[in-house]
């Protein structure tokens, strides 16, 4: 085990990619805070199934969207882990599908407050107990770096969302400078598509062909793929990445 007596944070474990991760993590060794907004009875499921594995875990509950979000989550974990954390994995975000036409302002700027503020304003609150050796994992996506679907004025696109991703890649590459004289790497972990329920379009044969057309490997991605990437990365392994974007991504828009 790698990640024998750390403590880590991942938003967003209730489902998906953050419970897989939560579960990886646990696996390694960490001591997991797995944080959730409304999936109160998912996230106690990841809760119990690590602690029955002989690992530990604790939940904890806050709404990113919100203005206090960030800070309430922060002030949480630090009654858990008190001054040391070792790994934040920045997963928890949401995705808008729709004609440029369909967008509107709540849509755009509730992609914005959860996607890009929320990680941005925890990183900030988490920093004072983060010191040499710890590291952040954000999760990004490969719609940052690449244009997905079948363009087209009447074809619904994901790229607001597309858009907060960008912006957390560029948030990556600053809090990498900033931080890596006090030893903090940060890095970006950008899947292609996996199945889960944010992804719910892989549900049909159209979808699932759209995403099979544009991978090398042909299969879907499942959470645990990317799960065991952060993990590594999140380790002594990664030691000397930071500022990087790594793609999970079966070989996507080769
Ligand atoms: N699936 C893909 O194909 C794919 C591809 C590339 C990147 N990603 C990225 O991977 C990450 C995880 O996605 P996923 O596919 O695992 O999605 P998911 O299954 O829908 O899970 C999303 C998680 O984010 C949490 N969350 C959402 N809004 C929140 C809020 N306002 N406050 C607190 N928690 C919130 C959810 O918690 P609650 O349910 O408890 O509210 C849930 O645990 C996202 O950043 C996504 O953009 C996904």
């Amino acid at each position: 085990m790698t990640l024998e007596g750390k403590y880590a944070l991942v938003t967003g474990a209730s489902k998906g990619i953050g419970r897989a991760t939560a579960l990886a993590l646990a696996r390694e060794g960490a001591h997991v805070l797995v944080h959730y907004g409304r999936s109160a009875k998912e996230a106690e499921a990841v809760i119990s199934e690590i602690r029955s594995k002989g690992g530990q875990a604790e939940a904890i509950q806050a709404d990113l969207s919100t203005p206090d979000g960030a800070s309430l989550l922060a002030s949480r974990a630090k009654m858990v882990i008190g001054d040391r954390l070792d790994i934040l994995v920045a997963n928890a975000g949401i995705s808008k599908a729709a004609r440029i036409a369909g967008y509107t302002v709540d849509d755009f700027d509730s992609l914005y407050t959860t996607n890009v503020r929320g990680t941005f304003f925890l990183v900030q609150h988490l920093l004072p107990v983060m010191g040499a050796g710890s590291n952040i994992v954000v999760i990004s996506s490969i719609v940052a770096r690449s244009v997905v679907g079948v363009p087209g004025l009447e074809n619904p696109s994901i790229l607001a969302y597309a858009s907060t991703k960008g912006a957390l890649e560029t948030l990556v590459k600053n809090w990498a400078a900033i931080l890596g004289p006090q030893g903090i790497r940060v890095n970006a972990v950008a899947p292609g598509v996996i199945e889960t329920d944010m992804s719910n379009f892989t549900k049909t044969e159209a979808g699932r062909e759209v995403a099979l057309g544009m991978q090398a490997l042909k299969r879907l991605g499942k959470p645990e793929d990317v799960a065991d990437v952060v993990a590594f990365i999140a380790s002594e392994g990664a030691r000397w990445i930071t500022g990087a974007s790594i793609p999970v991504d079966g070989g996507s828009k080769l």
